[in-house]
């Protein structure tokens, strides 16, 4: 049983600063140790490399920023990625921005004939350049990973498109923009509002997603945005939506993913150190983590 970490110190594909430390308030939090305790061989490769943001955004025939510094990311932690499978260690990725799920989906899916993907977030993350209102590329790795987007975004890796529509799972949104909406309904895409988590309670909902993405696929991504918790319990992310997900809700979630056996590779993104108080989400984080690796109390 080993892991292999990879820090990503990403802010570029959002506009507050800050989420950039997040691999290090992650680690902070002790994660190494929690993780060791369980049996695991922990290797941690470092953080990888981030560009400089744009001083202005001049590239006219674009609307996104930080274009070209995202992409060589991307490319950077998508290559690790793949080391890391090839090598045959369970990949563990801390952001960062969302945006890096671009590259963690780039390096992860050619692993797999069908790759599922579970995205636990307050958003949807299905924003092209088309329909984003902000022009922020942590709106759209879902998206892009689908194949839609800006055309650099979808040259990372060996395929343009990573993931199927009917092999992703949506866990926890409360906030989607209209184009977003359009594409769920389109694409058919599953999805587990606050509506439904409220309705038929965290377990019922697990139940469903993981018996829906057992049958139909041989590896399960988890991406987790710490903005899918109620920012009561995550306090340190970007851009918080009120009635989210709880701390013991998630902490469900994650033992319930780790009795299924299904999840082969994972990310925790957007925490951010200059937004939290005394480093609760990483914190959270943390203690997440350790229940998708089996932590148990007896
Ligand atoms: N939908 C909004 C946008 O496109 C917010 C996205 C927030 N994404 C995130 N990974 N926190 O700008
Ligand atoms: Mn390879
Ligand atoms: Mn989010
Ligand atoms: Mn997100």
């Amino acid at each position: 049983k080993n892991i292999s970490i990879i820090g990503v110190p990403m802010d570029l594909g959002q506009m507050r600063r800050g989420v950039d430390m997040g691999p290090s308030a992650i680690r902070y939090a002790g994660v190494i140790e929690r993780l060791e305790d369980l049996g695991y061989a922990i290797k941690d490769l470092g953080d990888i490399k981030i560009g400089q943001a744009e001083r202005v955004h001049k590239d006219r025939d674009t609307n996104l920023r930080n274009l070209k510094a995202v992409v060589e990311a991307s490319k950077t932690l998508a290559a690790k990625v793949d080391d890391v499978i090839e090598g045959g260690d369970f990949p563990l990725i801390f952001g960062g921005d969302h945006s890096i799920a671009i590259g963690t989906l780039a390096g992860v899916s050619p692993h797999y004939e069908n790759l599922g993907v579970i995205w636990y977030d307050a958003h949807g993350d299905l924003n092209t350049a088309d329909t984003s209102p902000s022009g922020n590329i942590h709106g759209m790795p879902l998206a892009v990973s689908l194949g839609l987007g800006h055309e650099d975004l979808l040259d990372i890796g060996h395929d343009r498109v990573k993931i199927k529509p009917e092999n992703v799972v949506l866990i926890g949104a409360r906030s989607l923009d209209e184009g977003e909406r359009e594409l769920i309904k389109e694409k058919g895409i599953k999805v587990y509002t606050m509506h439904e988590i409220d309705r038929l309670g965290m377990a019922k909902v697990m139940e469903d997603a993981i018996d829906y993405l057992k049958e139909k696929t041989d590896g399960v991504h988890l991406s987790l945005d710490l903005d899918g918790l109620d920012p009561s319990d995550a306090p340190g992310v970007g851009t918080p939506v009120l009635g989210g997900i709880s701390y013991r809700e998630s902490h469900l979630a994650m033992e319930m993913l780790e009795e299924s056996g299904l999840v082969t590779s994972a990310e925790f993104v957007e925490v951010n150190p200059i937004l939290d108080e005394k480093n609760k989400t990483a914190t959270v984080a943390v203690a997440l983590m350790g229940s998708l690796f089996g932590e148990k109390l007896l």
